[in-house]
């Protein structure tokens, strides 16, 4: 029987891998809206991933939330995770410390015995604002490191749990509603063809700059999330490893 369910997963992880056009795919058994163990599981996969692709001198952006956490308390010292520079992926606040970008950069840094580079900003900048944040010398030194990224950690979230936990105000949320957003990640919200219909205006990596990278790891899992990962995979770069649980992946093909 063991044999059996680990060639189950198997199969599932080929299939979900086709349906979403991408390089693979990796399913950890349970379901992580009901077992907070899946998550750090799925960080322990995410790890290995990690310690596959990562050269010296990588500048590794990673995100917030809770599973991108994982990912990061996961980590350890390894001679595979030498000389890499942890940055976060948008300077954005407005969440809980723990689940912010920043600390989970300095988190990977920590635990990896490797640099990193915090850039502490609201979470939405007025335009005029924003510009004038752009020429400051400390975002001009993050700008420059988002152009030579080469790895990205990131999350994925439904739209309405992100503007939720964004406190974003209730004419945020109609239009965000009205621009049919379903998924979020990295700060971009998407609709149910992978457009990306908004996006939060602060110093962060930029949709063309996570499609250039070499490397991208995606960590979503739980039933709930079926729909955002859906939608956010209709259009995601191809080379994209995606780190999900049974639930998400048995509830996407329930939903095609
Ligand atoms: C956010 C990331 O902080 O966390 C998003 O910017 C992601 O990319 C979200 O959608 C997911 O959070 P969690 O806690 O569900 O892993």
């Amino acid at each position: 029987p063991l044999v059996y369910e680990w060639s189950g997963i198997s199969d599932l992880e080929t299939q979900l891998q086709k349906l979403l056009g991408i390089k693979k795919v990796i399913i950890v058994d349970g379901n992580l809206d009901l077992e907070p163990s899946v998550k750090t599981l799925m960080g322990v996969e995410a790890v290995t991933q990690l310690e596959q692709y990562a050269k010296p001198q990588d500048i590794v952006a990673v995100t917030g939330g809770s599973t991108v956490a994982a990912v990061s308390n996961a980590v350890q010292k390894s001679n595979r995770l030498k000389d890499l520079t942890f940055i976060a992926a948008r300077g954005g606040m407005g969440v809980e410390v723990q689940m912010q970008a920043n600390t989970i950069a300095s988190n990977f840094a920590t635990n990896s015995g490797n640099d990193y580079r915090t850039l502490y900003l609201p979470e939405h900048l007025s335009e005029a604002a924003y510009n004038a944040m752009k020429e400051e010398p400390m975002v001009q030194e993050m700008l420059g490191l988002y152009e030579k990224t080469s790895i990205v950690i990131h999350g994925i979230g439904s739209a309405d749990e992100m503007s939720g936990r964004r406190k974003s105000s209730e004419a945020e949320r109609q239009a965000l509603q009205k621009s049919g957003a379903v998924g979020e990640a990295f700060g971009y919200y998407f609709d149910e063809k992978g457009k990306a219909v908004q996006r939060i205006r602060t110093v962060g990596l930029q949709l063309e700059q996570v499609k250039n990278c070499p490397t991208i790891l995606a960590i979503a899992g739980g039933t709930k999330k079926a729909k955002a990962i859906l939608s956010y995979f209709k259009n995601a770069a191809k080379q994209t490893i995606f780190i999900t649980d049974m639930a998400a992946a048995q509830q996407m093909f329930k939903i095609i």
